[in-house]
This record gives C-alpha cells, structure tokens and sequence, in this order.
C-alpha cells in the first residue's frame, strides 16, 4: 500500500498543477472538475477515503492526509482499474507489441502517421521602444484545416492575449501577409488594429554574410 500512496500522492500534485494550467485557460469551463485517478488497489482507494490512517510510517501518512484533502475539495476521484487495463504498465515492466500499443491508446497518444497536433501558435517576449513596455510578438498561429470554426484559434488567440495581460504587457504584435484575407478577417474579429505604413524588413544572404566579416 505505502507505493500506491506515494504514487497518488505524486499524481496529486501533477493534477494540481493541470488545473492551475487550466483555471488560466479563459475558455475552459470553470470550475475546472475534478481530475479522475485510476488506481488497482481495491484497499488503497478504501484507505484514501477514510479519515483514519493506522500505518507506523510518518511519511506515508502524510501523503494519505494530502491525497485526502485532494478528495474532499474535489480535486481528484480516485476510480478502481483492473491491473490488466491499467495503462501506466509501460511505466513499470515489460510489454508485448500489443500492450504497449493498448496502453498508449489509453493513455491518449496516437501513432505518427495519424494526425499531429490541433494547431499550435508561438510567441516570444519582445520590447516596443516607442511605448516603451515589453509585449509578446505572435511568430506563427495556426488550426489544422479540419479543426477550423471549432473556436481553437480563439482560444489560442485568448490565452495570447491573456498571457500578455497578466504579465503588465502593452502589445501583442505580429505579422499577416495582406493576400491571406481570411486569417486578416479573424485577425480583425479578435480586434487587431492594422498598421499599414509598416514594412517587413529582412537582411539575407550575402548581405548578411557581409556583417560576418566585419564592422566599419
Ligand atoms: C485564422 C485561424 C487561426 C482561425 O482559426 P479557427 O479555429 O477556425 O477560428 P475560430 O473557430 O476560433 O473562430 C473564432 C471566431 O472568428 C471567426 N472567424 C474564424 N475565421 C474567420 C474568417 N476567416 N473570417 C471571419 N471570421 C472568422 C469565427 O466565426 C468565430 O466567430 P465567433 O466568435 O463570433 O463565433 C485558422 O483559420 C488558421 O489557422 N488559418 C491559417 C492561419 C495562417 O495563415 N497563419 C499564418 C499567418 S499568421
């Protein structure tokens, strides 16, 4: 018993630091539920419920009083799993083909050849001089085409834009080619002031390379 409470133990601090992640998520429902553990020990889960914990251990028993708190704010469920469905096998032993192909479904990894993320969007801090406050320059965003008008690249666009906020940012800025009309029309729903009279600069090749050499 004193591994499975070690082990719920840990995987009680893992799901608070998921729901601090997604309490941050502006569109993810709230309050965030409670997070379900699985665990095969019909005993365990028995003792992490109860109030009393008569083990010599001091270690062990504070873990089972954390595991308990967790519970009784409704952080997590702990939920019954047979040992032969449970999916953190591969974590522990050896695994046939099979089995470490099940596992992995479980676990809710897919092959490579399927498909690959949803979307995914990338920023990095920058510094506006003429405001003089720090921002967050949005380098690439993007939905996979059959993922599109389900709200993600909101909800991407959001947490952007919520990141920047929190953290006493003035801007987020980026760039948009003017024929991608479609993405500079979302862009302007998420309520993107357009700055025309910029210009995309680039200094490349052997121009580039001429700054290798040296400095006048
Ligand atoms: C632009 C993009 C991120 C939008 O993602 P999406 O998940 O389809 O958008 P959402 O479902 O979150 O839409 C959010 C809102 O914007 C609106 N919207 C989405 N695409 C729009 C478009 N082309 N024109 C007008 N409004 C649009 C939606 O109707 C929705 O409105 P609502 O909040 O009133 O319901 C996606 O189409 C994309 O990745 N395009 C390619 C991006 C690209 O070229 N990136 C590289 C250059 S920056």
């Amino acid at each position: 018993m004193k591994s499975e409470f070690i082990a719920l133990d840990k995987a009680g601090e893992e799901v608070e630091w998921l729901r601090n992640f997604l309490e941050d998520i502006l569109y993810w429902p709230k309050p965030v539920a409670p997070v379900c553990i699985h665990c095969d020990s019909q005993a365990a889960i028995g003792k992490a419920g109860s109030i009393m914990y008569n083990g010599k251990s001091h270690h062990i028993q504070r873990r089972h009083n954390i595991v308990r708190e967790l519970l009784s704010h409704g952080i997590i469920t702990v939920d019954y799993v047979k040992s032969k469905d449970n999916v953190s096998d591969p974590l522990i032993k050896g695994l046939s083909r099979e089995g470490v192909e099940r596992t992995s479904k479980g676990m809710g990894l897919r092959p490579r050849t399927s498909q690959h993320g949803a979307g995914h969007v990338l920023v990095f801090p920058s510094y506006n001089g003429f405001f003089e406050k720090p921002g967050l320059f949005l380098d690439q965003m993007f939905v996979r085409k059959c993922y599109r008008g389900m709200r993600l690249g909101k909800l991407l666009f959001s947490t952007v834009a919520m990141q920047a906020e929190k953290m006493g940012m003035g801007m987020v800025d980026w760039l948009v080619a003017d024929w991608n009309e479609e993405t500079i029309n979302f862009y302007e729903k998420m309520g993107a002031h357009y700055i025309p009279e910029y210009r995309l600069c680039k200094l490349y090749g052997d121009k580039l390379q001429a700054f290798g050499n040296k400095i006048d």
